[in-house]
């Protein structure tokens, strides 16, 4: 980082403490207003997933940006100029805005292996999320997952550090660049720990030694902070019981003094409304342990008005405030938002032909073909001719929202059926009052659309003339099929709402804190937002018994099946598996369907290598260098073509 010690040092001297705490609150978009961004001396605000202005177009988050950032540099006597930065969950492209190109999630990524490949697709990112006048994307996500319950496994780049640190300077390069107007701010997430909670609960505890920390979950912020990350979020996690949120010896002592991270530490959503029964002791201790910015999406006001108490009775210290306050600033000077133009007179604003575009399309279709696993090939049936009679079927052949997972326009993804396919779509006024709505399980049909891009069988069809599509496999028939591609697997969530939890964990396993399952069970003594979940249990068969029942409307009839798997970790495929000749791995590959079908037929390699092992059972839970080691396909497994 450069020298604007002497800059922060003359602006924070003509602050006033209403000016310094408004530095350091992030409000959502919908519980504040530019005259109060102006009011309150605001110094960032940030769209949940989901929560987007008008008809959800670039030139909508320009306007808004646009207005917000005004509202920040008006200069009188009771406020001064500091930009404001606009925050965005942009984790797989800038994928709440209709027309963005949606990236694969990090899993696909991971099996990839390809570092440059990465920073190609942050490069792209960061374009299309300053073509909408956003200056900061809350990624990337830095989590080596550890058990493939965790709902969030998906973003996850692979449960090897290796991989994990390899990309993640890459990513944070590709996304801040020289902090230019096509480059934004990036943010490590979630510090630290959130993939190695107790059977991968969301939020949940964290029960590993120092040691076992600092080998797995420490390298990777390492290396983004060595490559001038200049942003990280806190995990809404604990370590033995202590919310990260309020963790004095993670955020201050390993993060800032050992780690010498000099940006600053976001808070995540809400995150600090569970450190203590009075919120203002919350607001203290999270302060004192060292955050510097709070995402209070509602009650910021109640927020601001606990700093200043605890200002003025020495609970909090003023340097620690100065301190926050500094390092926010020493961000935007480092950005150059002070010397950038206006959110809707920048270079992209302008011209706004990169969002979407064919060229950032074509890296996405790499990453599709570079990140597919092939893990059966019976009788070499792959690559499948062209010229074949093809019956494609499945949930997941013909649904772009579904393979893009969650992350979309909206938090925990959509469903696009044929009905809202290519249509442009204009949220409802009751699904923008709630954007986060934590009550859809993700399962139910999302009217909503992801525009451009290719869904699966969109690609196949435009290889292969002779595929036709019969979404449960009953037309089947022998004397006019060759050979049939199912796609199967999972369907969008995200977060909490994407967890698998164990019902009945077995007695007597240990599950931290020194209990055992039959006395407590894991989550239920630290407070956390306890949804969803997904399911009970990995078997692909129990979590959706409807793609066995089409695969098998279709070998019954003797006619060979390659599956396609869609998903967001690993999941127990033992009877999908023998059911069919090929299995392919496609985890969510975002908008480019057309990827999949550039390898089924052979026109590309196949290349890609599980980045995470892959069980045989529920209750396994290998990771790559685990004593006993004994997975059904190793970390690294992945076939290739002959
Ligand atoms: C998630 C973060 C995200 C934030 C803002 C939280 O619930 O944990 O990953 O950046 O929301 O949407």
């Amino acid at each position: 980082m450069k020298d604007f010690e002497n800059r922060i040092s003359e602006l924070l001297a003509k602050m006033t403490l209403d000016q310094k705490i408004g530095q350091i609150v992030q409000p959502e978009r919908q519980f504040v207003t530019p005259e109060e961004v102006k009011k309150y001396h605001i110094g960032s605000v940030l769209s949940g997933g989901g929560s987007v202005p008008g008809d959800n177009k670039p030139e909508d988050w320009i306007k808004m940006n646009d207005e917000y950032w005004a509202a920040s540099m008006e200069e009188d006597e009771d406020h001064l100029a500091i930009p404001l930065i606009y925050g965005v969950d942009a984790i797989h492209g800038n994928t709440n805005v209709l027309g963005a190109v949606v990236f694969p999630h990090n899993i696909g990524l991971g099996a990839a292996h390809d570092p440059d490949l990465l920073e190609r697709i942050a490069s792209a990112t960061a374009e299309e999320i300053a073509a909408t006048g956003v200056e900061w994307t809350f990624a990337p996500t830095l989590a080596v997952a550890r058990n493939d319950h965790w709902g969030r496994t998906y973003e996850s780049y692979s449960e090897d550090p290796k991989i994990v640190s390899e990309y993640a300077p890459r990513f944070v390069k590709g996304l801040q660049g020289n902090y230019g107007e096509e480059n934004v701010i990036a943010c490590a997430k979630h510090f630290i720990g959130d993939g190695a909670t107790l059977h991968g609960i969301d939020q949940g505890d964290m029960c590993i030694s120092e040691k076992e920390l600092r080998k797995i979950h420490v390298p990777p912020y390492k290396a983004a902070i060595d490559a001038g990350v200049l942003s990280v979020m806190v995990s809404l996690s604990s370590w033995y019981g202590k919310k990260c949120h309020a963790h004095k010896f993670l955020l201050t002592d390993l993060l800032k003094k050992e780690l010498n991270f000099k940006g600053f530490v976001i808070s995540d959503w809400d995150g600090i409304d569970y450190i203590d029964e009075s919120y203002e002791e919350s607001v203290a201790q999270s302060l004192n342990a060292g955050m510097d910015m709070f995402m209070i999406t509602e009650k910021w006001k109640e927020f601001i008005q606990h700093v200043k108490t605890n200002i003025k009775n020495g609970r909090i210290p003023m340097e620690r405030l100065d301190d926050a306050v500094s390092r926010i600033l020493r961000v935007k000077f480092e950005f150059g938002v002070f010397e950038k133009p206006r959110p809707a007179e920048r270079k992209l604003s302008k011209d706004p032909s990169c969002f979407g575009s064919k060229e950032h399309r074509e890296v996405s279709r790499e990453a599709v073909r570079k990140s597919l696993v092939l893990l059966k090939n019976e009788d070499d049936i792959l690559p499948l001719k062209k010229e074949s009679r093809i019956l494609v079927a499945g949930k997941n052949a013909h649904n772009r929202g579904h393979q893009c997972g969650g992350f979309t326009v909206a938090w925990q993804g959509v469903d696009d059926t044929d009905e809202s396919k290519d249509k442009s779509y204009v949220m409802t006024d009751s699904e923008k009052e709630k954007p986060r709505d934590k009550t859809n399980n993700g399962k139910t049909a999302h009217r909503s659309s992801i525009i451009g891009g290719t869904s699966i069988w969109e690609g196949i069809q435009r290889v292969a003339p002779n595929a036709i599509l019969n979404v449960d496999g009953t037309k089947a028939d022998p004397a006019k099929h060759d050979v049939a591609i199912v796609c199967i697997g999972e369907v969008p969530y995200a977060e909490m709402l994407g967890d698998i939890r164990v019902e009945g964990l077995r007695k007597g396993l240990k599950i931290g804190k020194g209990s055992t399952a039959d006395e407590t069970l894991p989550g239920e003594d630290i407070p956390i937002v306890k949804k969803g979940p997904y399911g009970t249990h990995l078997y692909l068969h129990e979590l959706h018994p409807e793609d066995l029942e089409t695969i098998k409307n279709i070998t019954q009839k003797g006619i060979p099946v390659v599956a396609v798997m869609i998903c967001g970790r690993p999941l127990v495929i033992e009877q999908e598996l023998t059911e069919t000749k090929a299995f392919l791995v496609a985890w969510f590959p975002g908008s480019e369907g057309q990827g999949v079908a550039d390898v089924l037929f052979g026109d590309y390699r196949m290349q890609g290598k599980l980045s995470f092992s892959w069980p045989r059972y529920d209750d396994e839970n290998w990771n790559v260098g685990d004593e006993g080691y004994n997975p059904m396909f190793p970390y690294g497994y992945g076939l290739t073509y002959k």
